[in-house]
């Protein structure tokens, strides 16, 4: 947990260049939001113990007990993708880099990436990002990359009013494997997947399909979306394009983009154990 050691220890956080704890806050991707425009250097990291309006995408909560690891990194031009492109591409990429760092954390852990942004184990959701875009400043767009992980927290019981959270229940590395884990170390560990996987996708954008494909547990399978517009499509998941858009060929054989929405039903769908 935050204790005094845990939160001194986050002066010495790899990659970053401003660092600030809260014990509680409304959600770290506000607070995150403000450092913009003062004179912090990027990359910024925000990090509380407990949030008490934590936001996931299209407008959820986002559930914030102490024991996750929650977080808003606000990083520039220089570190995330090309001007052009958009905040669901870095929300990609951010997903490849918490998997590849809970493989370090948890080797044995069948953690697998649902599009566009949820990492899972089973049928359930062990982080959530949020990226969002802030206005330009004169060398370029300034991003904000929010991140849950559920590491200590538990399931005790079911999480309370989960229509308006999330169409999935949590697991946290502990639900996971009975153990609990220094935050700050899981964080350790992320910070420097982050740095790396950026470096590299930045350095080669067009390795992201390929990248997300190692942790995208529906390649092959029958996924359901459901689409901005409230519309819903089926097919045969064929992974990402270049531009984050999931692939999906529908029973006609077209092969169909949809470039924002949400998987609501796959097949084989179980329960975690
Ligand atoms: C989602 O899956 O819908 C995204 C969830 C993102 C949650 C994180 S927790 C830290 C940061 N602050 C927020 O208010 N949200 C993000």
């Amino acid at each position: 947990m935050w204790d005094q050691t845990a939160t001194a220890q986050l002066e010495n956080v790899p990659w970053v260049r401003h660092v600030e704890f809260h014990p509680t806050i409304g959600s770290t991707n506000n607070r995150a939001r403000e450092l913009i425009g003062q004179a912090v250097e990027l990359p910024a990291l925000v990090v509380a113990a407990q949030q008490t309006q934590g936001r996931g995408r299209l407008g959820r909560n986002w559930w914030s007990p102490p024991g996750a690891l929650l977080c808003s990194l606000v990083v520039g031009s220089d570190v995330g993708p090309a001007a052009t492109e958009n905040a669901s591409v870095l929300a990609l990429w951010t997903g490849v880099a918490l998997a590849e760092g809970l493989a370090r954390i948890e080797p044995t852990l069948p953690a697998w990436l649902k599009w566009p942004n949820d990492l899972m184990v089973a049928d359930s959701k062990l982080a959530g990002i949020l990226v969002e875009t802030a206005m330009s400043t004169d060398s370029g767009p300034v991003w904000i990359v929010g991140f849950g992980l559920n590491v200590n927290n538990r399931r005790l019981s079911q999480v309370p009013d989960l229509a308006s959270r999330d169409l999935y229940q949590p697991l946290s590395l502990y639900d996971f494997t009975g153990r609990t884990y220094p935050l700050v170390e899981v964080l350790h560990t992320v910070l420097h997947s982050l740095a790396s996987t950026y470096a590299a996708l930045r350095g080669d954008p067009q390795s992201l399909p390929e990248r997300w494909q190692t942790y995208c547990g529906l390649h092959g399978k029958v996924v359901q979306i459901a689409t901005a517009e409230q519309k819903s499509v089926q097919g045969v998941c064929l992974g990402i394009d270049g531009d984050g858009a999931l692939k999906l060929q529908t029973a006609s054989g077209e092969v169909t983009r949809c470039i924002v929405g949400s998987v609501i039903e796959w097949e084989a769908k179980t329960k975690p154990t």
